[in-house]
């Protein structure tokens, strides 16, 4: 079997997708592109400029100016990737509660998605390319060598998120992490544009009872 050139991961939120393909990635020597990171630097950028999120036209008009770049940390701040947006670094800000808030309905346009999909083709193209996120085997990549689904219950995820938060000395509360979770995984299966399913030819892993390790193994084996 050829060793598999473009590998996409795609899955539910908060799976493990981008702790497996940054360590996989790395055993590989493969670029590793999040696409939740493009969409979720379009959101800042439209709280940014103060454009309503409610207004698709400006919205999209937004995604399709936006230069979004996503290079090698050049930090040593515990990030895996460097975020700019029109050469501004926005890595941090990404993961505000705030675009956390407005990301699911910023992808749900048409033109948003449409935008980023071109360009997620174009890095794409020179191959030894792990890409994640929700519709990568299905619409952005359909052609790729290997495409896995990840998932794990909702109490897993919820399990794993309290224990990173308490490690980080932050509180946290398992119910409330648990109903968001629970929150966006209908968000995302019910998305009008790309619904989150599995490309018919995805191989599923079930992460709930399995290591980041095994899963990264499982993983080595089957890029082949
Ligand atoms: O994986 P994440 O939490 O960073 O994703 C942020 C948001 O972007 C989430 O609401 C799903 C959406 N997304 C998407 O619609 N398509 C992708 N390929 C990646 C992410």
């Amino acid at each position: 079997m050829a060793k598999a050139s473009t590998i996409t991961i795609d899955g539910t939120a908060a799976a493990g997708k981008s702790t497996v393909a940054a360590l996989l990635s790395k055993v590989l020597g493969y670029l590793y592109l999040d696409t939740g990171v493009m969409y979720r630097a379009v959101t800042w950028a439209v709280l940014n400029q103060q454009i309503a999120v409610s207004d698709e036209a400006a919205v999209s008009e937004l995604a399709e100016k936006l230069t979004i770049e996503v290079t090698s940390p050049w930090q040593t701040d515990g990030r895996y990737y460097t975020v700019l947006a029109d050469g501004r670094d926005i890595t941090w800000k990404i993961r505000s509660q705030e675009v956390e808030a407005h990301v699911s309905r910023v992808s749900s346009y048409r033109r948003v998605r449409t935008a980023l999909t071109a360009q997620q083709r174009r890095i794409a193209a020179a191959g030894s390319i792990i890409m994640v996120g929700r519709d990568i085997g299905t619409v952005v990549l359909p052609e790729a060598d290997l495409k896995i689904f990840m998932c794990a219950s909702a109490e897993e995820r919820a399990r794993r998120r309290y224990k990173e938060l308490l490690a980080q000395g932050k509180s946290a509360n398992y119910e409330q992490i648990f109903t968001a979770i629970q929150q966006r995984d209908k968000k995302d299966r019910e998305n009008p544009v790309s619904p989150l399913v599995p490309a018919a030819d995805a191989v599923m892993v079930d992460t709930d009872k399995l290591t980041i390790e095994e899963v990264v193994a499982r993983l080595i084996e089957l890029s082949g």
